[in-house]
């Protein structure tokens, strides 16, 4: 208890000055500029920014050796805030609750369907349906303090105000990325909150390991995870409380597959929705344990792989499904083939380690997402890049 309020002073008095002063225009520019980290082993590159504790590109080698970026992006970072329309939450921190939260309500303590007393409203930002990522200011939308950096590594904080987004308890985030040797990229986040809230944090990054170089679709991208069950949405991709089987179904990745050839069997609303092709789905882990890799994912073509390991219990993937708006088209990085191309549906996927998504309305999943004095947050990942 006295450790907990010792930090949460020392935080508050770091990040004062900017949460204080209006972010003006000279900090708008500093949170947009490019922290260049790389491994001590130049195995991994990486470059970052304060708006939303994103990461911008990531290279790594592929077999031939060469570097390539591996995660989508914008090249003119001011896109990152005015790209709202069709918002693609390219690399962020997403927070203080990833993901859903249906109706955009819940309770304290929670309740199914937000029937409990000490109920909360944040805004529903998603077809006016649920909250998605935090609501619509969310954690990606803000300006970060950059707290520590070095060659290898940065840190962000973020001080959360009580009351932002309808969110009960100031919550104070501090996120870590460190580039380490024979590539590998480790992201921790910890939280500390002031009263009981929920919090669930995740990294929203879209990767194409291929670069674009060898196919524009996800048939060469390959995936294997042991997750048995995934859990059941409706229409709109909110959690019925269900926990289904993968058995007999494209969900099941437990042996190493194609994720683009899957892609066609999932018409069904429970992939991604209704009218939706591709998945959007969440697993649980079958176990967890940090220290084994709990997800890979690698191309055939480029000879990238990586491996994710976490202490989170569930994973989101999102196959990229609707990024494609014709009146809107998203241009693609330099890195990625230029501005003459655009990002198009299928051609990449989001990883989100995670929670159990809308815990927080389905009392049936049993994750105690709810923090506060005396509980502290944490999310481990470490990703390990490799050839094959
Ligand atoms: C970056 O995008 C902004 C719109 O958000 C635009 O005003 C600006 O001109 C763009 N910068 C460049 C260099 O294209
Ligand atoms: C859904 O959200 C709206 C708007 O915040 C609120 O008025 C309504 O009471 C909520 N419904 C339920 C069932 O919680
Ligand atoms: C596509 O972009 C246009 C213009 O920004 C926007 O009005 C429209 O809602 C978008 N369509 C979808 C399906 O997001």
């Amino acid at each position: 208890m006295v450790l907990f309020r010792f930090h949460l002073l020392f935080y508050l008095g770091v990040i004062s000055f900017s949460f204080y002063s209006n972010a003006s225009v000279v900090q708008d520019a500093k949170a947009f500029k490019s922290i260049n980290l790389v491994a001590p082993d130049a195995s991994i590159r990486a470059s970052f920014m304060a708006f939303g504790a994103t990461v911008t590109n990531l290279w790594v080698k592929d077999k031939k050796g060469e570097f390539r970026d591996i995660i989508l992006g914008f090249d003119n970072h001011t896109l990152y805030q005015t790209q709202t329309d069709g918002h693609p939450y390219f690399g962020p921190v997403v927070g203080r609750y990833a993901n859903r939260i249906r109706n955009g309500t819940f309770t304290i303590p929670i309740s199914k369907d937000a029937t409990g007393p000490n109920k909360f409203f944040v805004p529903r930002n998603e077809n006016n349906l649920d909250s998605l990522h935090g609501g619509t200011d969310g954690f990606d939308q803000r300006i970060w303090e950059t707290t520590k950096v070095s060659s290898n590594s940065v840190t962000f904080t973020l001080l959360d105000p009580d009351g932002m987004e309808g969110f009960p308890g100031t919550v104070i985030t501090t996120v870590t990325y460190i580039l380490e040797s024979q590539a590998t990229w480790k992201i921790s986040m910890d939280a500390i909150a002031t009263q009981k809230t929920p919090i669930m944090l995740s990294g929203h990054h879209y990767w194409n390991l291929e670069a674009y170089q060898e196919s524009q679709d996800l048939v060469g991208h390959h995936a294997q995870f042991q997750s048995s069950k995934f859990i059941g949405t409706d229409g709109h991709l909110i959690p019925t409380g269900q926990l289904l089987d993968v058995q007999n179904t494209p969900l099941d990745f437990r042996k190493a597959k194609s994720i683009g050839a899957s892609i066609p069997a999932t018409t069904g609303e429970q992939f991604c929705g209704t009218g939706c092709v591709g998945f959007d789905n969440c697993w649980v882990f079958d176990e967890v344990d940090e220290k084994k890799a709990a997800f890979s994912m690698w191309s055939v073509n480029s000879g990238i792989k990586v491996s994710i390991s976490t202490n989170q219990p569930a994973l989101q993937v999102y196959t990229c499904n609707s990024i494609f708006n014709n009146t809107n088209p998203i241009p693609r990085k330099t890195t990625q083939g230029g501005a003459q191309n655009v990002y198009t549906d299928h051609s990449c996927v989001v990883i989100e380690a995670e929670s159990i998504i809308d815990a927080i309305n389905n009392p049936e999943f049993g994750a105690d997402q709810i923090y506060g004095p005396g509980r502290p947050y944490k999310w481990e990942s470490s990703y390990v890049f490799s050839n094959i």
